[in-house]
């Protein structure tokens, strides 16, 4: 009561921000969603354009900590430059303790240095687009977009946590569909959970940005377009990394017995306490494999 008095006599914007002080400090344990996201979930995103469909999560959480953004445009020379709103976007961010990265190429993730170790319950490239050079039909030009498309699939599909999802939001029609994005999923042992339809609505403040060109902080018409969530595919998986070892003069048998050990093991909690790191570090002491195979097991069975 007499805090309320308090904040009577202070100016009605100031009352505003110890509100939403206030709101955060009590929302701080409790899960907050905003469409497919939580507040709970480890979140990377990369390719972003000004930063604006971070911010929308990040301001709907009322904290960032739990997201890493990236963008292929570095700093200084281009995400500031090209795009108006990007500095106030990456303030937000920071502010609300997101991890920013730069310069990041989404088909070389398993390559950089901050982001190899790390797992992720959702993985999200939203409009992946290679850049306009020329007719979007053309073959040559969807030729490049697959093939982006193809090395995040590539990277991001050894980046998930246990139940991680991939998601990319893309148009539905010609001549995008014929980028063909679950055939190039299922080569990364990657399958389409769902496909579910992209409002820019549902998030708000952000704006999809064309990303290139002399008009790169325009957005585009969205039209019919779609989120396609993508998991990865046990069996597919397990079937390659059966493989793997029958190559190195394992029975099959033998193979699938190891396999489904140390997945109870994960799952029933005693080797899923420890961090990965940990596990890969102490190999033995966990799971009483070399270290090779026991890499290999903790990443099959984590990505199940
Ligand atoms: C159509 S824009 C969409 C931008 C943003 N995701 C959005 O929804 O507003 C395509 C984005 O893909 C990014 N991109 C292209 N090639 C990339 C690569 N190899 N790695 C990371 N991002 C890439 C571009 O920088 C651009 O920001």
């Amino acid at each position: 009561m007499r805090k309320k008095q308090k904040l009577s006599k202070i100016s009605s914007s100031v009352v505003t921000t110890m509100d939403m002080k206030e709101h955060f400090e009590l929302n701080r344990d409790r899960e907050v969603w905003l469409k497919h996201y939580s507040s709970n979930h480890q979140i990377l995103l990369v390719g972003e354009g000004d930063f604006s469909f971070s911010c929308s999560l990040a301001t709907r959480f009322g904290s960032a900590s739990n997201i890493c953004a990236s963008s292929l445009d570095s700093y200084a020379d281009d995400v500031v430059r090209k795009y108006k709103k990007a500095s106030s976007n990456l303030k937000t961010l920071k502010r609300l303790g997101a991890s920013l990265l730069h310069g990041v190429d989404a088909t070389k993730l398993k390559q950089h240095t901050d982001l190899n170790c790390r797992r992720y319950d959702r993985v999200i490239f939203n409009f992946p687009h290679a850049g306009f050079h020329g007719k979007e039909s053309d073959s040559s030009l969807i030729r490049k977009h697959r093939g982006l498309v193809f090395g995040f699939f590539q990277g991001a599909s050894r980046m998930l946590r246990a139940n991680g999802e991939i998601h990319v939001a893309h148009k539905n029609k010609a001549p995008f569909c014929h980028w063909n994005l679950e055939e190039l999923a299922n080569k990364c042992s990657l399958v389409l959970k769902q496909c579910v339809a992209f409002d820019k609505k549902d998030y708000p403040g952000y704006e999809n940005k064309r990303g290139d060109g002399s008009r790169c902080d325009r957005t585009f018409i969205l039209g019919d377009c779609s989120t396609f969530k993508f998991h990865v595919a046990k069996e597919l998986y397990t079937e390659k990394l059966k493989w793997r070892q029958v190559k190195g003069g394992e029975s099959k048998r033998e193979c699938t017995k190891r396999v489904s050990r140390v997945s109870s093991e994960i799952h029933s909690g005693e080797l899923g306490r420890i961090s990965p790191r940990e596990r890969t570090r102490f190999p033995y002491r966990y799971t009483k494999e070399s270290p090779e195979r026991h890499h290999l097991l903790c990443q099959t069975v984590q990505a199940n």
